[in-house]
This record gives structure tokens, C-alpha cells and sequence, in this order.
């Protein structure tokens, strides 16, 4: 990981807290800092603060005629390697994406050539309105610009939904993410573990699967930088850190689950959920009790999340699974045309050491001209290889 020259601007918001233990974390990991405020800022939190944890003097207006004498506006946009403002308020983004330049942080963001990453925060009625969508699409269009978050929950007001700015700790995460296959700023659904079907209200059809995959692929993700929701089916495994975790029963609230996450925004949709092909036509409202010696249970199909999404007109780049036991080859490259994806994922599950429920896989990953297999190996060192790969064909196809 290189070090590097971070300028954090810090605007108005209550989120300007966090900002300063984001400095700590950019301190520890190496990283030189030097802190601008807008006028706002100061209303929340004091320079001082950042001057303590920084080791360096915190600019805050334009017209500083003591600073201008040593370090102005030019000199500190050309001394950063990148620019971070974190929380980026709704005024800053609409300021910024228009191009004006009235203040101290806005002057160094028009005069700098180096990347600059926005964390916004605000209340998630004020991130959700017409004219910060708009301005939010002038930035998303911005080259030099990359969007971390904003991630939803609970704010400071009370409200829940979009807009609370990320934890220090993604944004650091961001910041030391490997520059060239990383997913900076990206954002990630991935689908993990198996779906329960119910039969009444004690019994369900289910399957072995472990979501150990898809865990360790959203881990591996959010390492690489990404914005990651994860949709997971019932596990017993702990949430990763970092990552914003939506827990499903059935296929149906999965494919619910599912077209919510990517209409907030997706760039990649990851699907490793062992999804129930079928599910009980009807379930029994009361325990159902034992009767002859036989009785049968009606199934009917359930909806394939993968395909629904990959059908949809703003579709992201699609990744799929398939667990084959034989014709590895014909029966991945057949699902990656059928369901329309971009890569598929096979994994042989006839070999007894990989697969559902082991710590170990090996796969073959195929796409339109090409493959790659992965011998044998951790699903954790797996899940950063598959990361990397995803990232580089991600990167192929937006390029072309
Ligand atoms: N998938 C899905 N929704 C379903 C079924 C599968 O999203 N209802 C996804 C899985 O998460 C995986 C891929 O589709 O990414 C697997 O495709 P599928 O055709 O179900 O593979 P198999 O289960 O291997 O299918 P088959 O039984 O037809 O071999």
C-alpha cells in the first residue's frame, strides 16, 4: 500500500465528526493529511480538532492572507494525490458539480488534477430530491470524480433511509484500496447461502449451502474498495465488517430483496445464493400431521433472481454460479448466454474436498472468449482472486 498526500475537506454536517477519526485512521495508515474546512464545518466541529489529530494546520477560509504567504489554494491542490471530502453536504455537491469556485475547498477542487472522492451525508430526503440527483449525475459523469457511498440506516435526525455518510473505516478502506484491480467506489450486491421454503409453520425445504462463498466474496469486495450489500440467506456466519448485510427467508423476499438493492444502485451483481428451485405450492397454516403412509408434496417453480435481474434494462454487470457435477464447460457457457450474464462462475461439486459447505473451492470462470481456473484453495483467498478478476473484466467491458 503507498502512502499518500490526502487533502480532506470537511463540510457541513453532523457527520463532520466521524471525519475526525477518519483522520486518525488516514494518520495511522500511513498517509500525510492536511484538513479544509468550509464555514459550515466549523459550525460542528472545531479546526483545532483536526489540527491536533492531523499535525498540521487546518485551512478554512480562501482569503487567508497568512496561509496564502505559504501554502494557498494552487499549492495545496497541486501537493494532494488525492482529494477526500467526507461528509460532502448536498450544498457542496451542488456547488462543486456546477463548477463554482466561492470557497477555500471548491478552489482546490476546480485547481487540482488528482482524484477526488466525495463520502456524502445528508438527510435522506435531501439526498433522494430531484436537484441532488441531478447534480449527483453531473458528478457520477465527472472522470475525475468517484462516489463512496452515501450508505443508507439510520441519521442523526431520526430518519432512516439514504444518506448517512461511511464509516471511517470504509473510507479508509477506499483510500488503501490497491490502485488497478480495485472497485473503488463501485457498488456490489451479492447474494449468499440458501433459501428456506416453507412447508408449515415447523418444516421447510432447504439445501446445504453454507454462504461461506459469498461472505468471503463480499469481504473481499468491500477490501477492494466497493460499496457491498449482501443478501443472505439463513447462515450462521458473522456479518463482515464494513459491509451493509439484508437477511432473507424465502426466494420470493430474495428477488424482493434483490430488485430493491440494485434499484438504490448496483455496478456488479454477484449471485452465489443456492436459491430453492422450487418451492411448496401452498403452505399449510397449521403443523401438518402425520396421515398414510405416503403423502406428496405439490411443488411450483420459483423465480430465478439472477435472470430477473440480468433481464432488467439497466442491468449491471452480472455475475453468476453454477454448481455442475459433470460437463462442466457446456453447462456453464450455456447458463452464462441463457441467463444473459457477463461471467460465470462453475465449481465441480462431484469432488468430495470442495464445494457446499467446505472451507475449499476450485472453479473454472468463463466469459464471452475467455476462461480462467483456479485450482483448489481457501474460499477466502479464492473470493480475493475472483475480486480481482471480476474488476478486470468489469473494467474490459465498460471500456469497450
Ligand atoms: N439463481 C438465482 N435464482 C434461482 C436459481 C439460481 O439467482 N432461482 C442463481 C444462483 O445464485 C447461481 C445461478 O443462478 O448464480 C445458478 O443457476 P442455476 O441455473 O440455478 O444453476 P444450477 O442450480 O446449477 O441449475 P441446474 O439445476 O439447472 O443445473
Amino acid at each position: 500500500m503507498s502512502q499518500r498526500r490526502i487533502l480532506l475537506g470537511v463540510t457541513g454536517g453532523i457527520a463532520a465528526y466521524k471525519s475526525a477519526e477518519l483522520v486518525r485512521l488516514l494518520k495511522k495508515s500511513g498517509h500525510e493529511v492536511r484538513v479544509v474546512m468550509t464555514a459550515g464545518a466549523e459550525a460542528f466541529v472545531t479546526p483545532m480538532t483536526f489540527q491536533a489529530l492531523s499535525g498540521e494546520p487546518v485551512r478554512t477560509g480562501l482569503l487567508d492572507p497568512a496561509a496564502e504567504a505559504g501554502m494557498g489554494h494552487i499549492e495545496l491542490a497541486k501537493w494532494a494525490d488525492l482529494v477526500v471530502v467526507a461528509p460532502a453536504s448536498a450544498d457542496f455537491m451542488a456547488r462543486f458539480a456546477n463548477g463554482m469556485a466561492d470557497d477555500l475547498l471548491t478552489t482546490i477542487c476546480s485547481a487540482t488534477e488528482s482524484p477526488i472522492a466525495l463520502a456524502p451525508a445528508m438527510n435522506q430526503a435531501m439526498w433522494k430530491n430531484h436537484r441532488t440527483q441531478r447534480n449527483l449525475a453531473l458528478l457520477q459523469a465527472d472522470p475525475q470524480v468517484t462516489l463512496w457511498g452515501p450508505a443508507l440506516g439510520d441519521q442523526a435526525c431520526g430518519d432512516t433511509g439514504p444518506g448517512r455518510m461511511l464509516e471511517a473505516l470504509d473510507i479508509v478502506d477506499r483510500v488503501n484500496a490497491p490502485a488497478g484491480s480495485d472497485l473503488a467506489g463501485r457498488r456490489v450486491v451479492i447474494t449468499a447461502g440458501p433459501t428456506r421454503e416453507a412447508i408449515d409453520p415447523v418444516r421447510y425445504i432447504t439445501n446445504h449451502s453454507s454462504g461461506k462463498m459469498g461472505y468471503a466474496l463480499a469481504e473481499a469486495a468491500r477490501r477492494a474498495g466497493a460499496q457491498v450489500t449482501l443478501i443472505s440467506g439463513p447462515v450462521t456466519l458473522a456479518a463482515p465488517d464494513g459491509v451493509d448485510l439484508r437477511m432473507i427467508t424465502t426466494a420470493a423476499e430474495l428477488l424482493k430483496a434483490s430488485g430493491a438493492a440494485v434499484d438504490e444502485g448496483c455496478d456488479i451483481f454477484i449471485a452465489t445464493a443456492a436459491v430453492a428451485d422450487y418451492r411448496p405450492e401452498t403452505c399449510a397454516e397449521q403443523k401438518v400431521k402425520k396421515s398414510g403412509e405416503q403423502i406428496s408434496l405439490s411443488l411450483v417453480r420459483n423465480p430465478d433472481i439472477l435472470a430477473t435481474v440480468a433481464a432488467r434494462p439497466d442491468a449491471p454487470f452480472m455475475v453468476g454460479f453454477a454448481a455442475e457435477t459433470s460437463d462442466i464447460e457446456r453447462y456453464a457457457l450455456d447458463k452464462l448466454t441463457r441467463k444473459r450474464l457477463a461471467m460465470i462462475v462453475a465449481n465441480d461439486v462431484s469432488r468430495p474436498e470442495v464445494g457446499f459447505n467446505s472451507d475449499q473451492n476450485a472453479v473454472t470462470v468463463f466469459w464471452p472468449g475467455g476462461q480462467q481456473s483456479f485450482g483448489a484453495r481457501s474460499k477466502v483467498g479464492l473470493a480475493v482472486e475472483l475480486v480481482a478478476l471480476i474488476a478486470d473484466r468489469y473494467r474490459a467491458v465498460r471500456a469497450q
